[in-house]
């Protein structure tokens, strides 16, 4: 892993993941005992659309690795608003810093940035296309549920087409013998490119629009919010809002096991009422998200082995 970029968990073999995973669970020690191991070492952090989770969970796993942190979460403050493109940039923050997160609204940014920065760079999440560090914490929130992914019944719910975490979800199950239903409304069903890689590597997977057809057979159900601000008429996505929801009825009927994930912000997909619920782990994923990224940057600065 050292010196890699991390773009696209496509690009990542089950070992890697899984070898992420395991350092991930390790960094709880280290979060109670302290550490230097980033001592000297700068991560860039370039956040080109707005974020709380991701912007300050790789903050926060910087600081506690003891290294340091410079860059914008506002690109308005930065040279963008006079023009700059981002290869100048990449190429001038890339002296600055030892590793690079970016998160861009455009797709293919995090390839462009890579392609003309010296130093690592870690997709944050680009467009619609992909979420790879969020893919690590929903695989590794599952496993500290269920242990083990494989023989698990997956949903994914929401907005398949524009979300990008579940896009990078379903290439990291890929990787496992689970069975993957895809929910949503007609209009937001899953993107071919996702769907030809499953078939591709022969994998089945059953569609749905209806939650209720499905969820009393999943371990998991992974919700997501509509994507209003990629849809290109807003009034397409006002004929969207509302349309599936999870509330104390829904799952009335679900496994004893059964569980609820979010990569967060939540609209009104999941009403509160269900958040006290043992099935509601959506608060705990921000607190692996944590642990992941501080494994990353470990990994990838080669700070350990
Ligand atoms: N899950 C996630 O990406 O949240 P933020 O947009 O707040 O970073």
């Amino acid at each position: 892993m050292k010196n890699s970029h991390f773009i696209s968990i496509k690009n990542f073999s089950k070992k890697q993941i899984e070898y992420i995973l395991k350092t991930a669970e390790k960094m709880e020690d280290i979060i109670h005992s302290g550490t230097d191991i980033a001592k000297n070492k700068i991560l860039g952090s370039l956040f080109y659309e707005p974020s709380t989770r991701t912007q300050m969970s790789f903050s926060s796993a910087m600081y506690r690795l003891g290294g340091n942190v410079i860059g914008f979460s506002d690109p308005k403050t930065s040279s963008k608003t006079k023009g700059e493109n981002l290869t100048d940039t990449i190429r001038c923050v890339s002296n600055y810093c030892d590793i690079i997160v970016i998160r861009h609204p455009l797709e293919g940014a995090d390839m462009l940035a890579a392609e003309n920065s010296p130093v690592p760079i870690i997709s944050a999440g680009c467009g619609t296309k992909e979420h790879p560090t969020q893919a690590l914490l929903d695989l590794l929130t599952i496993k500290k549920e269920y242990k083990d992914i494989n023989g698990l019944n997956i949903g994914i719910l929401g907005d398949l087409k524009y979300g990008r975490t579940v896009k990078s979800l379903t290439y990291a199950l890929s990787l496992y013998d689970c069975d993957l239903n895809f929910i949503s409304p007609p209009s937001l069903k899953m993107n071919k490119e996702v769907l030809n890689y499953l078939n591709e590597k022969n994998i089945q997977y059953k569609e749905f629009k209806d939650v209720m057809d499905v969820i009393n057979d999943l371990d998991v159900l992974y919700v997501t919010r509509i994507q209003k601000e990629r849809f290109p008429d807003p009034t397409e996505y006002l004929k969207l809002k509302g349309s599936y929801k999870i509330d104390l009825s829904t799952i009335k009927n679900v496994k004893e096991s059964f569980i609820i994930m979010h990569p967060l912000p939540r609209l009104d997909e999941i009403a509160y009422e269900v958040d006290n619920t043992k099935h509601a782990k959506y608060f705990k994923q921000p607190y692996y998200g944590l642990l992941v990224r501080m494994a990353l940057i470990s990994l990838i600065l080669g700070l350990i082995e």
